[in-house]
């Protein structure tokens, strides 16, 4: 069954206690948080206090999604903020290894995310200390993008590598996530669903959330 991780960063900011309400209602399996620096990409988002406060709404699984530049700086604090999974961009971390089992050690799920522009093949160095990887489906920075179709072709190499190699990580599709793509996407290999504009554009996010969930 496929794991639905809403992107808070559709959610209305200032209602987060009724967004974490009715995440925590919902068939959700993932709260997906964007931490943006402004540098690694071209908006800034919130850090860890907005996080930590966030913590005390849900029990659920906090998916942070890390598009800063040097991410290894702040591995303990985004743990002691509550991240459940702390993923990292391949292009921003230039000892990828050590700061993926750094993560881990820290008692973490360790994810790394690829922008639209980075192959998959060049993570086989690293895939073993990986337990999510991230394909982004558009350029990080903002919800509401357009989906990029090569996004397939990455996914079905991806899950060669997978079983190559006998590992069980997670595929995550992250950007453009809708109701004409979903199935799709699923039936190509991922396991998680990141969906941020589809959900929270949504009259009824509830419904559509369960739209997503039913699907396989
Ligand atoms: C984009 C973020 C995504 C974004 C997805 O940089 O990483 O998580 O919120 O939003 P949608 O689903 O609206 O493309
Ligand atoms: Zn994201």
């Amino acid at each position: 069954m496929a794991l639905i991780a809403p992107s808070l960063l559709s959610a209305d900011f200032t209602r987060l206690t009724e967004v974490a309400d009715m995440l925590n209602q919902s068939e959700a399996d993932w709260f997906h948080l964007d931490v943006m620096d402004g540098l690694f990409v071209p908006n800034i988002t919130f850090g860890m206090p907005v996080i930590a406060q966030l913590r005390k709404l849900s029990k659920k699984t906090f998916d942070v999604h890390l598009m800063i530049v040097q991410p290894e700086r702040y591995i303990d604090e985004f743990r002691n903020a509550g991240a459940d999974v702390l993923t990292v961009h391949y292009e921003a971390s230039t000892h990828l290894h050590r700061t993926l089992s750094a993560i881990r050690k820290a008692g973490m799920k360790s994810g790394v995310a690829i922008n639209p522009h980075t192959p998959v093949d060049l993570l086989q160095d690293v895939i073993a200390e990986v337990d999510v990887v991230c394909v982004m489906s558009v350029n990080p920075g903002f919800g509401g993008q357009k989906f990029i179709e090569n996004t397939y072709r990455k996914i079905e190499k991806l899950c060669a590598i997978r079983s190559d190699a006998g590992l069980n990580f997670l595929i995550e599709v992250d950007g453009g996530v809708h109701a004409k793509n979903a199935l799709k996407l699923l039936q190509t290999g991922v396991d998680v669903l990141v969906a941020g504009n589809f959900i929270f554009s949504s009259p009824e996010p509830l419904k559509t959330i369960l739209e997503l969930k039913r699907l396989i």
